[in-house]
């Protein structure tokens, strides 16, 4: 399966990051340094530039220390063309062009990259809130009419909350009605897309050699069949908490491993191999959708102290048609080595001959040095 490919990367007052482009060519390009070096700010941005999103809530954090406004860029190559994705912040404020054109995260291609890093363990431990993220960013990847109706269902919630708390009760017809519709319609998805997510998480999960089973499901407040009735049932409740308490903003995606739920019960290591298996299916499940392996981005395989895991980390990498690996130490069997250092990143070493896309399948990447002006 071909895939999507970051072909270069610009950075202006980003975090850390020096000014400059980075080429990158097909396959693995590994990238070590020390820490703090600005490893994972450059796949932040790089994640930034493929897909519009961060998941940082105060987007100043982005821009470099004393600047007002940042900017990183994409060059990259998805469905055999190729296109430039730029991404402009400010105070509060994001600006994103496809070819020189404005569009809204929305309108940006949703498979084209996949970031695994050592936080991904939160998935596991975290709150339900988390767990409900993962699987509604997902899932509104899948289809941009589940992330439409995810917003207008969260905006339901919070107005539906106003009025509780205001008094407004002769309005709340208004807010059940649509709040029943949009629920229902989430829970549906979310019911289907856990099938093939439970069964791809799965099978990451024996691969990583973990020896108990991991199913994935579904703990809901209510049901697509009996949430009219469950909100009447608990009218009087919300009135006097003054929230919704019924609905899919309340469920949590259960992960049962070896029959217990893994946020209580799995150890560290356990659970950092469930959150590996649920990345691996998010890889699995966009490249299925899109019909290309995302671009996949790895922070810290260094991070990974079990060898079983990393080695897995480093074989994922070299399986798909294009990742980006940091560490502390030198990522092997890249093929192309980055010294990361003060945010400026200079070629160790370079493959030879760098591996060229499929000419009948996709148009050849600019491979090469990496240009990093000052
Ligand atoms: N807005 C910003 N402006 C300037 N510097 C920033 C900004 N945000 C973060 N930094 C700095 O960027 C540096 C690099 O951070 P980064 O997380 O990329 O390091 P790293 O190479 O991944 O290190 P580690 O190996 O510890 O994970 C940090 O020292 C941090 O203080
Ligand atoms: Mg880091």
């Amino acid at each position: 399966m071909r895939g999507v490919l970051l072909c270069a990367l610009s950075t202006l007052n980003y975090r850390n990051l020096a000014p400059g482009t980075l080429e990158f060519p097909q396959g693995v390009t590994g990238i070590f340094g020390e820490n703090g070096a600005g490893k994972t700010n450059l796949l932040e941005a790089a994640y930034l530039a493929l897909t519009g999103q961060t998941d940082v809530t105060r987007l100043e954090q982005l821009v470099q220390q004393g600047e007002k406004e940042a900017y990183v860029r994409a060059d990259l190559q998805q469905g055999g063309s190729l296109s430039i994705q730029e991404v402009g912040l400010g105070r509060g404020r994001r600006q994103l062009k496809v070819d020189g054109v404005k569009v809204r995260t929305g309108d940006l291609p949703r498979g084209s990259a996949v970031w695994i890093r050592p936080e991904d363990s939160e998935l596991v431990f975290g709150s339900p809130s988390g767990r409900r993220g993962y699987l509604d960013s997902l899932l509104s990847r899948l289809s941009s009419r589940y992330g439409q109706q995810v917003s207008r269902y969260e905006r339901t919630v919070s107005q539906r909350n106003a009025a509780l708390r205001s008094g407004e009760h002769w309005a709340m017809q208004v807010w059940d009605e649509s709040l029943v519709t949009l629920g229902t319609e989430i829970m549906l998805f979310r019911r289907r897309a856990l099938t093939r997510l439970d069964e791809l998480a799965c099978e990451a999960n024996a691969a990583l050699g973990s020896h108990k089973a991991l199913v994935l499901t579904l703990s809901e407040s209510t049901t697509p069949e009996t949430y009219a009735a469950d909100l009447a049932a608990r009218h009087a409740e919300e009135i006097a908490r003054g929230s919704t308490v019924t609905g899919p903003h309340r469920d949590d995606l259960v992960l049962t491993l070896g029959g217990f739920p893994a946020s209580d019960y799995a150890s560290r290591g356990e659970g950092r191999t469930v959150a590996l298996a649920l990345r691996r299916a998010e890889l699995e499940l966009l490249a299925e959708k899109f019909g290309e392996k995302p671009v996949l981005l790895i922070d810290d395989f260094t991070a990974e102290l079990d060898p079983n895991r990393r080695q897995y980390l480093l074989d994922l990498a070299a399986s798909v048609p294009q990742a980006i690996v940091t560490g502390t130490e030198h990522p092997p069997g890249a093929a192309l080595t980055l010294r990361a250092r003060s945010g400026r990143f200079t070629v160790e070493t370079a493959c030879a001959d760098p591996v060229h896309a499929d000419p009948e399948e996709v148009d050849p990447v600019r491979a090469g040095p990496v240009e990093v002006s000052a």
